[in-house]
């Protein structure tokens, strides 16, 4: 399992020294805030000031330097790839999420990343989904999958063979427990589940598409979850699995798929 540092707080990652780290808008502008960033903040309204006719392309264009400045920033500490978010806003404009995603990446060339060690990120809407199949297959921008809570989802991603999905723990389980007022111990815990039933469909039927769990809220998720191909953890999760001296084993294996697998789904296609 490859861990993913799920932060914008590219200082901090270094810490835990993450192969891959995933960003989105509120991350970046958490740590935005801080004193010790504030020149990149300057950077990207200097940059959104001479980029732009109206004020609103301005901001825009300030918002996608600032993503990108902290993904640049973040590279220079993590030795794989960074996942840059389009605004969640686009979700449903799946013209608008292309051309968003383009120029990020163009802003990445010109700070000197290659295309290689960047994920747009993008919501799992429908749109979402042939954004990305078209940014895959005619632009060769790797994609990642996010907001993703269900097993249709998960399917259609895989079918549009996008590079790699962000299905959440944490939120379905809030979810759950909001609506119920149960607690859910990691066996019956409803985002893991959903997270393990992609896990299997995915490797029973060989698709490329990685699986990365998103949204984790503790160990306890970590350790079931564990042997699952990248799981992406916050600096809260990662600093209690850098101190937790228990023995973490694997759980998930490919090898369990052809048992425990759905049958091909044909739904989608
Ligand atoms: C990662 O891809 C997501 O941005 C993140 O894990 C969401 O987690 P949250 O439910 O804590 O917002």
């Amino acid at each position: 399992t490859k861990v993913v540092a799920d932060t914008g707080d590219f200082e901090q990652i270094a810490k835990y020294e993450p192969m891959d780290s995933t960003t989105n808008p509120t991350l970046i502008l958490a740590a935005s805030k801080k004193e010790e960033y504030a020149k990149l903040m300057d950077n990207a309204i200097e940059y959104g000031k001479s980029h732009g006719d109206t004020l609103e392309e301005k901001a825009e264009n300030a918002i996608d330097k600032l993503l990108v400045e902290f993904g640049t920033e973040i590279l220079k500490i993590v030795p794989g790839k960074v996942s840059t978010e389009v605004d969640a806003r686009l979700s449903f404009d799946k013209e608008a999420m292309v051309s968003k995603a383009i120029d990020l990446m163009k802003l990445y060339d010109e700070a000197g990343i290659s295309k290689e060690r960047v994920y747009i990120k993008l919501s799992s809407t429908w749109e979402g989904i042939q954004a990305a199949k078209e940014l895959e297959e005619k632009h060769g921008i790797h994609t990642n999958l996010t907001l993703l809570f269900s097993f249709v989802q998960a399917v259609a991603c895989a079918e549009a063979n996008v590079s790699l999905v962000s299905p959440f723990v944490g939120r379905i389980t809030d979810y759950y427990k909001s609506k119920t007022g149960k607690d859910y111990p990691p066996e019956d815990d409803p985002g893991l589940k959903s997270v393990e039933r992609i896990y299997y469909y995915y490797k029973k039927h060989s698709y490329d598409t990685v699986i990365m769990a998103a949204s984790m809220r503790n160990i306890g998720q970590v350790k079931q979850l564990a042997g699952i191909d990248n799981l992406t953890l916050s600096l809260s999760v990662l600093d209690s699995l850098l101190n937790s001296h228990e023995s973490i084993e694997k759980r998930l294996v490919p090898e369990d798929a052809k048992e425990k697998g759905d049958e091909k789904e044909t739904f989608i296609n």
